[in-house]
């Protein structure tokens, strides 16, 4: 059962987002997303004030431990857009179509996208892919999902792009992702994530575009930026690719906290007289407890 978003109280809205693009340059502010993939870290990140949380398929890699996207499925998706969800007040909460989910045909793509709303509380889907992607960002969009696109380097076509490689570096390539992006707008996305592709055609692709850039790996003239959260925090354990920066060492803290509890508890100084119960205090003569008693409590 999806969780209804508050709105009002700044809330971060489809139109709100769309209405971002419309300012001036110089009176709009950056959006900020991060991937989320569950409920403590969903609600760090809305009350930290991230305005957009994607489910990621990334979820694959970084929680999962999968060495792809690829195999990532609807259900595992809705289970961990659940949580984000129940996290989140304040964000805009877009969902990833896995791999697989959008690439038959329309109509069950569309019936995926609704479970991603109606049982996972999702306000938005995120599909991969340009001007093939045309007739089903239109048709989400007919049937009120609102849809971010991705196009450039695409995890889902890891295979097609023979390993993920910066995308859009000859003059046909940059050409192919213009056509891309506006396809994308031209059907109905409300917002697009651009993906390792080159500084200067990520800020021709945003001055371009009516809808705004989110970009990782795509310099810093985009609407936008995403990151993988377990990148930031430092709790991812393969090198980084050279867009993402490490904030800080949230595997660091986490080893050293187990390996101190992990040593308190070998040296009997976990837990404390102060963390254990005790038998209520006698009022008079202590009474021998039988201990052939079965405690129950
Ligand atoms: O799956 C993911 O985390 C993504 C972002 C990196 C854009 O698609």
């Amino acid at each position: 059962m999806s969780v209804p978003s508050k709105f009002g109280e700044g809330k971060i809205t489809v139109p709100s987002l769309l209405h971002r693009k419309s300012l001036r340059p110089e009176d709009a502010t950056k959006i900020t997303c991060l991937t989320a993939y569950d409920y403590p870290t969903a609600r760090l990140l809305d009350d930290a004030g991230v305005e957009v949380l994607l489910v990621g398929d990334s979820l694959g890699m970084v929680m999962l431990g999968l060495e792809t996207t690829l195999p990532v499925t609807v259900e595992e998706m809705l289970h961990h857009t659940r949580a984000v969800r129940k996290g989140t007040k304040r964000a805009l909460v877009v969902a990833d179509m896995p791999f697989g989910s959008y690439h038959a045909d329309i109509g069950e793509s569309v019936r995926n996208a609704v479970r991603f709303v109606k049982e996972a509380g999702a306000e938005a889907v995120k599909v991969e892919g340009g001007e093939r992607r045309l007739e089903l960002i239109a048709r989400l969009t007919e049937s009120e999902i609102p849809v971010m696109g991705h196009v450039g380097l695409t995890p889902q076509s890891l295979h097609a792009m023979g390993g993920f490689k910066v995308q859009g570096r000859t003059p046909d390539a940059a050409e192919q992702l213009v056509r891309d992006a506006r396809s994308v707008e031209a059907a109905g996305a409300f917002a697009i994530v651009l993906e390792g592709i080159p500084r200067e055609l990520a800020a021709l692709i945003t001055r371009e575009l009516r809808i705004p850039t989110i970009g990782i790996g795509a310099g810093p003239e985009c609407d936008g930026q995403i990151l993988v959260l377990h990148d930031l925090l430092g709790l991812s354990f393969s090198p980084l690719p050279k867009f993402a920066r490490q904030y800080t060492n949230v595997g660091e803290i986490i080893s050293s906290a187990v390996r101190e509890y992990c040593q308190d508890v070998r040296r009997g100084r976990f837990p404390s007289d102060a963390e254990s119960y005790h038998l209520p205090e006698p009022r008079s003569a202590p009474r021998e407890i039988n201990i052939d008693v079965e405690l129950t409590d």
